[in-house]
């Protein structure tokens, strides 16, 4: 039980500062930065320093995935984004849901600049954005489906070379790929715990038993009904130790490991599978008010 405590997610220090780099020499380029979260955890899924690094530039947020995230959340976090100023857009990439809301709100970031182009002769002049976010919010897929087309993964690795490239959208609009790998808040270990939630690191980083342990922590608290509804646990079984409530899990599916003792591991992996497959329902882990 005492690893549950220990482990932490890690991350890649050593390439922010050539992506700081990358994104200041480019931010000149554009009009405006696509920011990308993932809307069920949109604050642990932000770089902590890119108010700071893209100040200068509109923002327009997207918090995509809303397909698999609360909608009441998403609706909160929208109203949140707003009140700080930024523009905000609950999207799903991958079926293109709410992408047709882009263009009007791109054209709302940029009034000033679309009509400073106009006063120069150049009304039909490109708006240019920058599309950043951590690895896996989604930012391939989005450029692509705002582009129509399908272009191959370039990989979001630290040390394998990503070059920049624009993309036309054939509407006014063109994006440049992210410039270099972003990072997440590494040092918190919360932000961690939610990136493993989501399949955003891998598995063998923390262990399935230790992150379904920490989400059973937090579905026991937010999402109790989903837990009940999906395992045939009963709400006394709730108070356990979210160790012993894994356990239970496991027995309730008849999941023995040799010796007859359940089998942990097993009902871990059934756990995080079920709720990433969807099955434990659209689930958000922060909300504006736990900031
Ligand atoms: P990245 O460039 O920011 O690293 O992210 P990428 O577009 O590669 O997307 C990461 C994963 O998230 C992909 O899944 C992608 O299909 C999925 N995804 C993107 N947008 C959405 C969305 O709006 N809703 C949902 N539910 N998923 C989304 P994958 O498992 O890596 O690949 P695949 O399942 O598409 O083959």
């Amino acid at each position: 039980m005492a690893d549950f405590q220990k482990q932490t997610v890690q991350w890649f220090p050593g390439h922010m500062a050539k992506t700081r780099r990358k994104i200041k020499e480019n931010l000149p380029l554009v009009d405006a930065v696509v920011e990308i979260v993932d809307a069920r955890i949109p604050i642990s899924s932000r770089n902590p320093e890119l108010d700071e690094l893209t100040s200068s530039k509109p923002r327009i947020i997207l918090l995509n995935k809303c397909d698999v995230a609360d909608p009441n959340a998403t609706a909160q976090w929208i109203k949140f984004f707003e009140a700080e100023g930024k523009y905000a857009i609950p999207v799903d990439c991958k079926s293109g849901k709410g992408l047709n809301k882009f263009d009007e709100v791109a054209k709302a970031a940029l009034h000033d600049k679309i009509e400073s182009n106009i006063a120069k002769g150049m009304p039909g002049k490109a708006l240019r954005f920058m599309v950043v976010g951590i690895p896996n919010t989604g930012k391939s897929t989005f450029i692509n489906k705002m582009s129509g087309r399908n272009r191959l993964k370039t990989e979001d690795r630290p040390g394998v070379t990503r070059t920049s490239q624009w993309v036309a959208c054939g509407n006014g609009i063109e994006l440049l790929d992210t410039p270099g790998v972003l990072w997440p808040k590494f040092d918190d270990p919360a932000v961690g715990d939610k990136l493993a939630f989501i399949g955003s690191v891998k598995d063998d980083i923390l262990d399935s038993e230790t992150i379904a342990v920490r989400l059973l922590d937090v579905l026991k608290v937010d999402y109790k009904d989903c837990l009940l509804e999906r395992y045939k646990i009963s709400p006394e079984d709730l108070k356990l130790e979210s160790y012993e409530l894994l356990e239970q899990i496991g027995a309730a599916r008849g999941m023995k490991a040799r010796g007859g003792c359940v089998d942990t591991e097993r009902a871990a992996n059934t756990l995080l599978d079920e709720y990433r497959g969807g099955k434990l329902g659209k689930l958000t882990f922060e909300r504006p008010s736990n900031i």
